[in-house]
């Protein structure tokens, strides 16, 4: 074997990596310095209910205890426990989106349902429609694949909602599916009847799957949002949810996927089902709480919504009144993002870094999402008590007037 000098025997790392990004997590790294520092962080950058003192449903945790109690601790099917799948296709079902118990996969969180759905309908090449902003995942999974997304633009002058001429005007031969994160993150939009019909009907039109991603369904300020497949149960449509925010259970890592009753799905269900046997399966215990969360006692997410509701309004409220910042007022789920006026030169993630290493607050910035550097996009969690919420505005509000003026 040939002796190789030290400085040059790192194992090579694979290309696909440097196409690979996750700014959500990624960002930590700097918090961390700055936290060594001795400043304190307040960590708004993760969706994490859990960090900020909401607690999992007590009857879900008695049922994983239980289930491990009960020795259910071995391997499961890899589609999913069968009472999962069940709650979940009665959950769809019950929602007008007729979903059948064998086009249910259990998975760990919503995120591998996501990966698992790429995987089966894209090929290296493959083009994918995803919103810009996006929930980042998406062009980490595609990297992967070497496959491309197709940036859709929503538009925050009317509420975030999707540019359907844009979207349309995107589509090649190669475009394979169409991604609609409905209530959204980042934006913290929930899109009207009328969008959502538009949706579906570029969908129908050009031959494209729509994952739709739905994990925020129950987490509408006024209310649950009805599944997208509810408004055509015929179109080709899969759904992903998770246990991770609506049932406070994000550490569990368990998600499923519905995926709608079109025919033309079936190669697509056989493929998904086909990925899932290497993975061997989802965590057991975990699936047992599935059913109890679908089936059971949802007042908690009565508390849960009018919480969200209220920190999302005194959100937009503080931001707005910052001289050159501007918030759509979130109307689902647990994020914002606001638009500094930046000075020109000036990108969305000097901002970000320079509000953390003054403030300790840590945001994302808007590039991490896909938005353009200088269009100065962030990403706000608004998770944190109303009176911490306060005082995090107030520091982000000093900060801001300092920081536009130079
Ligand atoms: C839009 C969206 N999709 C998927 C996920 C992943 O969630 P899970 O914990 O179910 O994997 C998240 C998490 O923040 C999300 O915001």
């Amino acid at each position: 074997m040939a002796l190789t000098d030290s400085s040059t025997n790192a194992i090579p790392v694979a290309g696909r990596v440097h196409r690979f990004s996750y700014a959500i997590r990624n960002i930590v790294a700097e918090a961390r310095r700055v936290e060594a520092a001795g400043k304190t962080v307040r960590y708004l950058n993760i969706g994490d209910p859990i960090a900020f003192g909401f607690r999992t449903p007590p009857a879900l945790v008695a049922v994983v205890d239980r289930a491990m109690r009960d020795g259910h601790n071995g391997y499961g099917p890899s589609e999913g426990l069968a009472g999962a799948r069940d709650a979940v296709a009665a959950e769809y079902t019950s929602r007008g989106f007729p979903v059948a118990p064998n086009r249910v996969f259990i998975t760990a969180g919503t995120s591998e349902a996501i990966d698992l759905a790429l995987c089966a309908i894209v090929d290296e090449g493959g083009e994918v429609l995803v919103p810009m902003p996006t929930y980042p995942l998406y062009t980490a999974v595609l990297a992967k694949l070497g496959a491309r997304p197709l940036f859709y633009r929503t538009d925050p002058a009317h509420g975030w909602t999707p540019d359907i001429d844009h979207l349309c005007s995107l589509v090649t031969p190669a475009t394979r599916a169409l991604v609609v994160i409905d209530p959204n993150n980042p934006t913290g939009a929930s899109y009207s009847a009328g969008t959502r019909r538009a949706l579906l009907d570029v969908g129908e039109r050009y031959g494209l799957v729509i994952l739709a991603d739905e994990v925020y369904g129950d987490l509408g300020h006024e209310g649950a949002v009805v599944p997208l497949g509810s408004l055509d149960p015929d179109a080709a449509i899969i759904s992903f949810s998770s246990l991770s925010k609506a049932y406070l259970a994000p550490g569990w890592r368990t998600g499923w996927m519905g995926i709608g009753r079109s025919p033309r799905l079936d190669g697509v269900a056989a493929a998904i089902g086909k990925l899932a046997d290497g993975r061997l399966c989802s965590t057991v215990p975990m699936q047992y709480a599935v059913k109890e969360a679908l089936g059971g006692d949802r007042s908690h997410q009565n508390s849960f919504r009018a919480a969200l509701k209220e920190r999302g309004a005194i959100t937009a409220a503080s931001l707005n009144a910052i001289p050159g910042v501007s918030c759509v007022a979130p109307t689902a789920g647990f994020y914002a993002m606001p638009k500094i006026e930046l000075p020109p030169g000036r990108t969305d993630e000097d901002y970000v870094l320079a509000l953390l290493r003054a403030t300790g607050v840590l945001c994302v910035y808007g590039s991490g999402f896909n938005m353009p550097p200088a269009s100065g996009f962030l990403r706000v969690v608004f998770l944190a008590s109303p009176s911490e919420l306060r005082d995090i505005y107030a520091r982000v509000s000093d900060f801001t007037r300092e920081y536009l003026r130079t």
